[in-house]
Protein backbone atom coordinates (compact mmCIF):
# COMPACT_ATOMS: atom_id res chain seq x y z
CA UNK A 1 0.00 0.00 0.00
CA UNK A 2 3.00 2.30 0.91
CA UNK A 3 4.05 2.27 -2.69
CA UNK A 4 0.49 2.50 -4.12
CA UNK A 5 0.70 5.66 -2.19
CA UNK A 6 3.67 7.06 -4.01
CA UNK A 7 5.34 8.23 -1.01
CA UNK A 8 2.61 9.93 0.06
CA UNK A 9 0.58 9.70 3.40
CA UNK A 10 -2.47 9.23 1.85
CA UNK A 11 -4.16 8.08 -1.54
CA UNK A 12 -6.45 11.43 -1.52
CA UNK A 13 -3.29 13.61 -0.95
CA UNK A 14 -1.59 11.51 -4.02
CA UNK A 15 -4.93 12.38 -5.99
CA UNK A 16 -4.93 15.55 -5.32
CA UNK A 17 -1.19 15.81 -6.82
CA UNK A 18 -2.25 13.93 -9.47
CA UNK A 19 -4.44 16.62 -10.93
CA UNK A 20 -2.34 18.07 -13.17
CA UNK A 21 -1.17 15.05 -15.01
CA UNK A 22 -5.33 13.73 -14.57
CA UNK A 23 -6.43 16.75 -16.49
CA UNK A 24 -4.26 16.59 -19.37
CA UNK A 25 -4.62 12.82 -19.96
CA UNK A 26 -8.01 14.43 -20.20
CA UNK A 27 -7.78 15.72 -22.96
CA UNK A 28 -4.30 14.40 -24.52
CA UNK A 29 -5.86 12.98 -27.68
CA UNK A 30 -9.23 15.15 -28.01
CA UNK A 31 -7.84 18.54 -28.81
CA UNK A 32 -6.55 19.60 -31.66
CA UNK A 33 -6.10 23.25 -31.78
CA UNK A 34 -4.13 23.32 -34.86
CA UNK A 35 -7.00 21.91 -36.78
CA UNK A 36 -9.18 23.48 -34.68
CA UNK A 37 -11.41 20.64 -34.09
CA UNK A 38 -11.87 18.01 -30.34
CA UNK A 39 -12.45 14.88 -30.98
CA UNK A 40 -14.54 12.89 -28.86
CA UNK A 41 -16.15 9.65 -30.10
CA UNK A 42 -19.05 9.23 -28.40
CA UNK A 43 -20.00 13.16 -29.78
CA UNK A 44 -18.41 12.73 -33.14
CA UNK A 45 -21.00 10.11 -34.03
CA UNK A 46 -24.10 11.12 -32.54
CA UNK A 47 -23.40 15.13 -32.82
CA UNK A 48 -26.48 15.85 -34.66
CA UNK A 49 -28.81 14.17 -31.82
CA UNK A 50 -27.19 15.40 -28.98
CA UNK A 51 -26.75 19.20 -30.38
CA UNK A 52 -30.54 19.14 -31.45
CA UNK A 53 -31.73 18.20 -28.04
CA UNK A 54 -34.17 21.01 -26.53
CA UNK A 55 -32.99 20.17 -23.47
CA UNK A 56 -29.90 18.40 -21.81
CA UNK A 57 -30.60 17.10 -18.09
CA UNK A 58 -27.73 16.15 -15.82
CA UNK A 59 -27.93 13.45 -13.40
CA UNK A 60 -25.41 12.64 -10.47
CA UNK A 61 -24.66 12.11 -7.34
CA UNK A 62 -22.46 13.82 -4.75
CA UNK A 63 -19.52 15.13 -6.12
CA UNK A 64 -20.49 14.23 -9.52
CA UNK A 65 -23.64 16.22 -8.80
CA UNK A 66 -21.73 19.31 -8.42
CA UNK A 67 -19.25 18.63 -11.60
CA UNK A 68 -22.65 18.61 -13.27
CA UNK A 69 -23.64 21.97 -11.40
CA UNK A 70 -20.29 23.51 -13.07
CA UNK A 71 -21.19 22.18 -16.43
CA UNK A 72 -24.80 23.42 -16.61
CA UNK A 73 -23.22 27.44 -16.41
CA UNK A 74 -20.71 25.99 -19.18
CA UNK A 75 -23.25 24.10 -21.49
CA UNK A 76 -25.53 27.21 -21.59
CA UNK A 77 -22.70 29.99 -21.16
CA UNK A 78 -21.03 28.21 -24.82
CA UNK A 79 -23.66 26.19 -26.20
CA UNK A 80 -26.67 27.83 -25.53
CA UNK A 81 -28.83 24.43 -24.37
CA UNK A 82 -30.86 24.72 -21.44
CA UNK A 83 -30.00 22.69 -18.87
CA UNK A 84 -30.94 21.12 -15.80
CA UNK A 85 -29.20 19.53 -12.70
CA UNK A 86 -31.08 16.41 -11.26
CA UNK A 87 -30.13 14.17 -8.01
CA UNK A 88 -30.42 10.97 -10.16
CA UNK A 89 -31.79 9.82 -6.54
CA UNK A 90 -34.56 12.37 -6.57
CA UNK A 91 -35.09 12.38 -10.37
CA UNK A 92 -35.80 8.75 -10.69
CA UNK A 93 -38.77 8.62 -8.13
CA UNK A 94 -40.56 12.43 -9.59
CA UNK A 95 -42.07 10.56 -12.56
CA UNK A 96 -40.13 13.59 -14.49
CA UNK A 97 -41.14 14.73 -17.72
CA UNK A 98 -38.50 13.46 -20.73
CA UNK A 99 -39.24 12.77 -24.05
CA UNK A 100 -36.94 11.63 -27.07
CA UNK A 101 -36.11 15.10 -28.10
CA UNK A 102 -34.09 15.50 -24.57
CA UNK A 103 -30.03 14.18 -24.25
CA UNK A 104 -29.42 13.09 -20.38
CA UNK A 105 -25.95 13.10 -19.23
CA UNK A 106 -24.99 10.57 -16.36
CA UNK A 107 -21.96 11.80 -14.61
CA UNK A 108 -20.33 8.94 -12.18
CA UNK A 109 -16.63 8.25 -11.37
CA UNK A 110 -17.46 4.68 -10.96
CA UNK A 111 -19.70 4.25 -12.63
CA UNK A 112 -21.78 1.98 -10.30
CA UNK A 113 -23.81 4.27 -8.29
CA UNK A 114 -27.01 2.69 -8.09
CA UNK A 115 -29.19 5.92 -8.08
CA UNK A 116 -27.64 6.58 -11.24
CA UNK A 117 -27.94 4.03 -13.14
CA UNK A 118 -31.69 3.73 -12.23
CA UNK A 119 -32.29 7.39 -13.62
CA UNK A 120 -30.45 6.05 -16.68
CA UNK A 121 -32.70 3.15 -16.93
CA UNK A 122 -35.70 5.80 -16.77
CA UNK A 123 -34.03 8.29 -19.21
CA UNK A 124 -33.97 5.63 -21.91
CA UNK A 125 -37.66 4.10 -21.08
CA UNK A 126 -38.57 7.25 -21.91
CA UNK A 127 -36.61 7.62 -24.98
CA UNK A 128 -34.17 9.66 -24.18
CA UNK A 129 -30.60 9.67 -25.32
CA UNK A 130 -28.01 9.01 -22.77
CA UNK A 131 -24.88 9.99 -22.76
CA UNK A 132 -22.54 8.61 -19.68
CA UNK A 133 -19.31 10.56 -18.52
CA UNK A 134 -17.17 7.81 -16.31
CA UNK A 135 -13.99 7.63 -14.95
CA UNK A 136 -14.03 3.61 -14.71
CA UNK A 137 -13.79 2.11 -18.02
CA UNK A 138 -16.40 -0.71 -18.69
CA UNK A 139 -18.65 -0.03 -15.58
CA UNK A 140 -22.18 -0.44 -15.35
CA UNK A 141 -23.04 2.91 -16.50
CA UNK A 142 -20.51 2.75 -18.99
CA UNK A 143 -22.30 -0.05 -20.42
CA UNK A 144 -25.65 0.84 -20.11
CA UNK A 145 -25.43 4.52 -21.81
CA UNK A 146 -25.99 5.18 -25.76
CA UNK A 147 -22.36 6.62 -25.63
CA UNK A 148 -20.20 8.37 -23.72
CA UNK A 149 -17.12 9.84 -22.68
CA UNK A 150 -14.47 8.40 -19.88
CA UNK A 151 -12.54 10.89 -17.65
CA UNK A 152 -9.31 8.77 -18.33
CA UNK A 153 -8.63 10.12 -14.45
CA UNK A 154 -7.01 6.98 -13.33
CA UNK A 155 -7.89 5.16 -10.14
CA UNK A 156 -9.29 7.05 -7.47
CA UNK A 157 -9.17 5.32 -4.28
CA UNK A 158 -9.95 8.14 -2.19
CA UNK A 159 -13.42 8.20 -0.51
CA UNK A 160 -13.22 11.66 -1.07
CA UNK A 161 -13.24 12.43 -4.85
CA UNK A 162 -11.08 15.05 -5.98
CA UNK A 163 -9.19 14.09 -9.48
CA UNK A 164 -12.77 13.05 -10.60
CA UNK A 165 -13.86 16.21 -9.89
CA UNK A 166 -11.84 17.99 -12.17
CA UNK A 167 -11.36 15.19 -14.90
CA UNK A 168 -15.21 15.39 -15.22
CA UNK A 169 -15.25 18.70 -15.47
CA UNK A 170 -12.56 18.78 -18.22
CA UNK A 171 -14.49 16.53 -19.94
CA UNK A 172 -17.61 18.37 -19.93
CA UNK A 173 -15.87 21.69 -20.76
CA UNK A 174 -14.41 19.79 -24.11
CA UNK A 175 -18.15 18.55 -25.42
CA UNK A 176 -19.43 21.87 -24.21
CA UNK A 177 -16.84 23.50 -26.76
CA UNK A 178 -17.61 20.95 -29.40
CA UNK A 179 -21.19 21.00 -29.53
CA UNK A 180 -20.80 25.17 -29.62
CA UNK A 181 -18.41 24.98 -32.24
CA UNK A 182 -20.57 22.52 -34.04
CA UNK A 183 -23.74 24.80 -33.15
CA UNK A 184 -22.09 27.82 -34.32
CA UNK A 185 -22.48 29.55 -31.01
CA UNK A 186 -18.92 30.04 -30.62
CA UNK A 187 -16.67 31.96 -32.94
CA UNK A 188 -13.68 30.30 -33.88
CA UNK A 189 -11.53 32.57 -32.61
CA UNK A 190 -13.05 32.22 -28.98
CA UNK A 191 -13.01 28.46 -29.30
CA UNK A 192 -9.29 28.94 -30.10
CA UNK A 193 -8.68 30.24 -27.36
CA UNK A 194 -10.81 27.72 -24.98
CA UNK A 195 -8.59 25.63 -26.16
CA UNK A 196 -5.39 27.60 -25.58
CA UNK A 197 -6.27 28.12 -21.90
CA UNK A 198 -7.34 24.66 -21.25
CA UNK A 199 -3.96 23.47 -22.66
CA UNK A 200 -2.17 25.90 -19.69
CA UNK A 201 -4.76 24.44 -16.80
CA UNK A 202 -2.56 21.80 -15.76
CA UNK A 203 0.59 23.92 -15.15
CA UNK A 204 -1.93 26.30 -13.29
CA UNK A 205 -2.64 23.30 -10.93
CA UNK A 206 0.12 22.92 -10.43
CA UNK A 207 0.82 26.56 -9.30
CA UNK A 208 -2.50 26.65 -7.20
CA UNK A 209 -0.55 23.03 -5.45
CA UNK A 210 2.37 25.08 -4.25
CA UNK A 211 0.06 26.84 -2.05
CA UNK A 212 0.30 23.54 -0.24
CA UNK A 213 2.12 24.74 2.63
CA UNK A 214 0.28 27.77 3.76
CA UNK A 215 -2.91 25.92 3.42
CA UNK A 216 -1.84 23.40 6.39
CA UNK A 217 -1.31 26.31 8.53
CA UNK A 218 -4.01 28.11 8.05
CA UNK A 219 -5.94 24.35 8.52
CA UNK A 220 -4.40 24.33 11.80
CA UNK A 221 -5.91 27.76 12.80
CA UNK A 222 -9.33 26.26 11.95
CA UNK A 223 -9.09 22.75 12.80
CA UNK A 224 -11.29 23.12 15.60
CA UNK A 225 -14.25 24.65 13.92
CA UNK A 226 -17.17 22.99 14.41
CA UNK A 227 -18.83 24.97 11.96
CA UNK A 228 -17.84 26.35 8.48
CA UNK A 229 -19.99 28.84 5.57
CA UNK A 230 -18.81 28.55 2.00
CA UNK A 231 -19.56 31.11 -0.39
CA UNK A 232 -19.48 31.14 -4.14
CA UNK A 233 -21.26 32.91 -7.27
CA UNK A 234 -21.77 31.72 -10.82
CA UNK A 235 -19.06 29.10 -11.91
CA UNK A 236 -17.74 28.65 -8.30
CA UNK A 237 -21.17 28.49 -6.50
CA UNK A 238 -20.73 24.52 -7.32
CA UNK A 239 -16.71 24.80 -5.81
CA UNK A 240 -18.97 25.93 -2.52
CA UNK A 241 -20.86 23.34 -2.31
CA UNK A 242 -17.79 21.11 -3.27
CA UNK A 243 -15.58 22.26 -0.70
CA UNK A 244 -18.32 21.99 1.90
CA UNK A 245 -19.11 18.35 0.90
CA UNK A 246 -14.99 17.45 1.63
CA UNK A 247 -14.94 19.21 4.45
CA UNK A 248 -18.10 17.21 5.97
CA UNK A 249 -17.00 13.96 4.59
CA UNK A 250 -13.44 13.39 6.26
CA UNK A 251 -13.27 16.00 9.18
CA UNK A 252 -17.04 15.55 10.06
CA UNK A 253 -17.29 19.40 10.69
CA UNK A 254 -20.73 20.69 9.81
CA UNK A 255 -19.83 22.72 6.47
CA UNK A 256 -23.05 24.44 4.14
CA UNK A 257 -22.31 25.73 0.80
CA UNK A 258 -24.11 28.43 -0.41
CA UNK A 259 -24.27 30.37 -3.31
CA UNK A 260 -23.15 34.18 -1.93
CA UNK A 261 -25.86 36.15 -2.73
CA UNK A 262 -28.04 34.01 -0.56
CA UNK A 263 -26.11 34.81 2.61
CA UNK A 264 -28.47 37.37 3.37
CA UNK A 265 -31.71 35.10 3.13
CA UNK A 266 -30.13 33.22 6.06
CA UNK A 267 -26.98 31.96 6.66
CA UNK A 268 -25.75 35.21 7.51
CA UNK A 269 -27.75 34.74 10.92
CA UNK A 270 -25.13 32.24 11.83
CA UNK A 271 -22.00 34.44 11.55
CA UNK A 272 -19.68 35.47 14.73
CA UNK A 273 -16.33 35.51 15.66
CA UNK A 274 -16.31 31.92 16.10
CA UNK A 275 -17.49 31.06 12.26
CA UNK A 276 -15.15 30.70 9.24
CA UNK A 277 -16.25 31.66 6.00
CA UNK A 278 -14.45 30.32 2.95
CA UNK A 279 -15.34 32.82 -0.21
CA UNK A 280 -14.06 32.04 -3.82
CA UNK A 281 -13.94 35.76 -4.77
CA UNK A 282 -11.66 35.50 -8.37
CA UNK A 283 -11.20 38.30 -9.99
CA UNK A 284 -13.64 37.56 -13.06
CA UNK A 285 -17.22 36.24 -12.11
CA UNK A 286 -19.03 39.17 -9.85
CA UNK A 287 -15.88 40.14 -8.55
CA UNK A 288 -17.11 43.28 -6.84
CA UNK A 289 -20.63 41.56 -5.47
CA UNK A 290 -18.41 38.88 -3.67
CA UNK A 291 -16.42 42.11 -2.14
CA UNK A 292 -19.23 43.44 -0.60
CA UNK A 293 -20.46 39.90 0.62
CA UNK A 294 -16.69 39.80 2.62
CA UNK A 295 -17.53 43.36 4.07
CA UNK A 296 -20.70 42.00 5.03
CA UNK A 297 -19.50 39.08 6.69
CA UNK A 298 -16.11 41.19 8.43
CA UNK A 299 -18.91 43.65 9.78
CA UNK A 300 -20.02 40.60 11.28
CA UNK A 301 -16.72 39.63 12.97
CA UNK A 302 -16.85 35.75 10.84
CA UNK A 303 -13.18 34.55 9.87
CA UNK A 304 -12.50 35.07 6.16
CA UNK A 305 -10.51 33.17 4.66
CA UNK A 306 -10.83 33.79 0.40
CA UNK A 307 -9.47 32.22 -2.37
CA UNK A 308 -8.04 34.91 -5.11
CA UNK A 309 -6.54 35.41 -8.15
CA UNK A 310 -2.91 35.99 -7.93
CA UNK A 311 -1.94 39.50 -7.32
CA UNK A 312 -5.24 40.03 -5.76
CA UNK A 313 -5.21 43.37 -3.14
CA UNK A 314 -8.61 44.26 -2.51
CA UNK A 315 -9.68 41.24 -0.86
CA UNK A 316 -6.36 41.01 0.88
CA UNK A 317 -6.97 43.91 3.26
CA UNK A 318 -10.04 42.33 4.06
CA UNK A 319 -9.61 38.61 4.43
CA UNK A 320 -7.77 37.34 7.29
CA UNK A 321 -6.42 34.80 4.66
CA UNK A 322 -5.50 34.61 1.18
CA UNK A 323 -4.54 31.92 -0.98
CA UNK A 324 -4.30 32.66 -4.60
CA UNK A 325 -4.76 30.82 -7.98
CA UNK A 326 -3.57 31.65 -11.07
CA UNK A 327 -5.96 33.81 -13.37
CA UNK A 328 -8.03 31.65 -15.86
CA UNK A 329 -11.39 32.29 -17.95
CA UNK A 330 -13.86 32.51 -15.50
CA UNK A 331 -15.31 28.98 -16.93
CA UNK A 332 -12.18 27.16 -16.36
CA UNK A 333 -11.64 28.87 -12.99
CA UNK A 334 -13.74 25.69 -10.84
CA UNK A 335 -10.18 23.88 -12.26
CA UNK A 336 -8.56 26.18 -10.04
CA UNK A 337 -10.61 27.06 -6.75
CA UNK A 338 -11.02 23.64 -5.85
CA UNK A 339 -7.49 22.63 -5.13
CA UNK A 340 -7.24 24.85 -2.20
CA UNK A 341 -10.71 23.42 -1.01
CA UNK A 342 -9.29 19.89 -1.07
CA UNK A 343 -6.20 20.52 0.54
CA UNK A 344 -7.49 22.98 3.14
CA UNK A 345 -9.97 19.95 4.19
CA UNK A 346 -7.66 17.49 3.76
CA UNK A 347 -4.65 19.18 6.31
CA UNK A 348 -7.82 19.63 8.55
CA UNK A 349 -8.77 15.85 8.46
CA UNK A 350 -5.32 14.28 9.24
CA UNK A 351 -4.68 17.40 11.99
CA UNK A 352 -7.99 15.89 13.70
CA UNK A 353 -6.79 12.52 13.25
CA UNK A 354 -9.67 10.88 10.97
CA UNK A 355 -9.40 8.40 8.41
CA UNK A 356 -8.83 10.06 5.53
CA UNK A 357 -9.19 7.67 2.87
CA UNK A 358 -11.52 5.69 4.03
CA UNK A 359 -13.92 8.19 6.18
CA UNK A 360 -16.56 6.76 8.65
CA UNK A 361 -20.02 5.39 7.15
CA UNK A 362 -18.95 5.96 3.36
CA UNK A 363 -18.27 3.61 1.00
CA UNK A 364 -16.31 4.60 -2.78
CA UNK A 365 -19.06 3.37 -4.84
CA UNK A 366 -22.76 3.71 -3.20
CA UNK A 367 -24.31 0.32 -5.32
CA UNK A 368 -27.77 0.58 -2.74
CA UNK A 369 -30.15 2.78 -2.94
C1 LIG B 1 -17.45 12.34 -3.09
O1 LIG B 1 -16.41 12.81 -2.34
C2 LIG B 1 -18.30 11.32 -2.48
N1 LIG B 1 -17.61 10.29 -1.85
C3 LIG B 1 -19.60 10.98 -3.17
O2 LIG B 1 -20.40 12.12 -3.03
C4 LIG B 1 -19.58 10.55 -4.65
O3 LIG B 1 -19.20 11.62 -5.45
C5 LIG B 1 -20.97 10.03 -5.02
O4 LIG B 1 -21.29 8.90 -4.26
C6 LIG B 1 -21.10 9.70 -6.50
O5 LIG B 1 -20.24 8.68 -6.89
P1 LIG B 1 -19.97 8.35 -8.38
O6 LIG B 1 -19.34 9.54 -9.00
O7 LIG B 1 -19.06 7.16 -8.37
O8 LIG B 1 -21.29 8.04 -9.03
Amino acid sequence: EQIEKGGFDHFMLKEIYEQPNAISDTFRGRMLPEKGIIRMAGVDNNIERISNAKRIIIVACGTSWHAGLVAEYIFEELARIPVEVEYASEFRYRNPIISEKDVVIAISQSGETADTMAAIQLAREKGAFVFGVCNVVGSSISRETHAGAYTHAGPEIGVASTKAFTTQITVLTLMALKLAKHMGTISNSDFQMHLQELERIPDKVQKALNSDEHIRKIADIYKDATNCLYLGRGFNFPVALEGALKLKEISYIHAEGYPAAEMKHGPIALIDEQMPVVVIATRKGYYEKVVSNIQEIKSRKGKIIAIVTDGDTEVRELADHVIEVPETMESMSPLLTTIPLQLLSYHIAVMLGKNVDQPRNLAKSVTVE
